[in-house]
């Protein structure tokens, strides 16, 4: 087979947007622009010095059907849940979340010098695992898995693997990669992504230029380059550096439904979810017994 690079197929510009109670950020999935990139259901930047850009935070909420992925940059964010899970993410720090059946849960960030930046992903869940028992991988910044490759770019290993190093997040039904690569001036980064597989970098900082077969396409900060079918993705640098996170998973090619937080399959299933909540069963419990849990 020839190799072929992946050149830019849809070039996003985040939307500014307002959400949970008050929290300013960049959308550019799940919004106007691209409502599914299979199986990814929303993406989101956050990231201001202003505490009044994000401490209204996400009070109590619900998920069903998906995973949530936070990776922090800067700040703290705290977290609870239905669960009993509790904790707090910093920066370089991954919450990879998956809600499965039902979950309730609040994220909220912490007023630092600093501000507050970072990202959030929500990947879909199959069908077969929409219904599955809520989970957490809670990884550290010190855990995540750091290196230099040829071309001199530095990559920071969420999901996947690199140079037969695997990523901090494991055991994730979409068999995801997450990488948040830094390319220095005038330097290089060519990384394999599974044929079919689709695929999103989005620059946050400075500029890169994605080579391909045909040509070459610059993207700057901030914008999300969906990226075309194929193999490698090669990015270079001239007189300024990059920094971009990219993500990639299989596609699940199920039909979706989604209200809100839930993403389910079909309209009856969401119908399902705010009937569950409404009648207090919407938390995911073994055996499907009814099943409170209170969080003072
Ligand atoms: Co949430």
């Amino acid at each position: 087979m020839n190799m072929h690079y992946r050149k830019v197929k849809t070039m996003i510009e985040p939307q500014s947007i307002m959400e949970g109670a008050g929290v300013r950020l960049k959308r550019s999935l799940g919004g106007d622009a691209l409502n599914y990139l299979d199986p990814f259901l929303l993406f989101d930047h956050f990231g201001s010095p202003h505490a009044e850009d994000y401490q209204a935070g996400f009070p109590m909420h619900p998920h069903r059907g998906i995973e949530t992925v936070t990776y922090m940059l800067a700040g703290e964010v705290q977290h609870r849940d239905t669960l009993g899970n509790e904790g707090s993410i910093k920066a370089g720090d991954v919450q990879w979340m998956t809600a499965g059946g039902g979950i309730l849960h609040e994220e909220m960030p912490q007023v630092r010098p600093e501000g507050n930046a970072g990202f959030q992903l929500w990947v879909n869940l199959p069908a077969a695992l929409k219904m599955t028992r809520p989970q957490y991988q809670d990884v550290s910044s010190r855990e995540i898995p750091e290196m230099t490759m040829e071309g001199g770019a530095k990559v920071r290993l969420i999901a996947g693997h690199v140079n037969g190093i695997q990523g901090a997040v494991n055991t994730i039904a979409a068999n995801p990669m997450y990488l948040d690569v830094s390319v220095s001036p005038n330097g290089s980064f060519t990384h394999a992504i599974p044929q079919g597989h689709t695929a999103f970098a989005y620059v946050f900082e400075g500029k890169g230029s994605i080579l391909h077969d045909e040509g070459q396409d610059w993207v700057a900060s901030p914008r999300l380059a969906v990226l075309d079918d194929g193999n490698d993705l090669k990015i270079v640098t001239e007189d300024g550096s990059v920094r971009f996170l990219l993500v990639s998973a299989k596609p699940l090619c199920e039909p979706i439904a989604r209200y809100g937080p839930f993403v389910m399959n079909t309209q009856e299933e969401i119908t399902e979810a705010l009937d569950d909540l409404t009648n207090g069963t919407f938390i995911w419990q073994e055996g499907g017994l009814p099943h409170e849990r209170t969080i003072s």
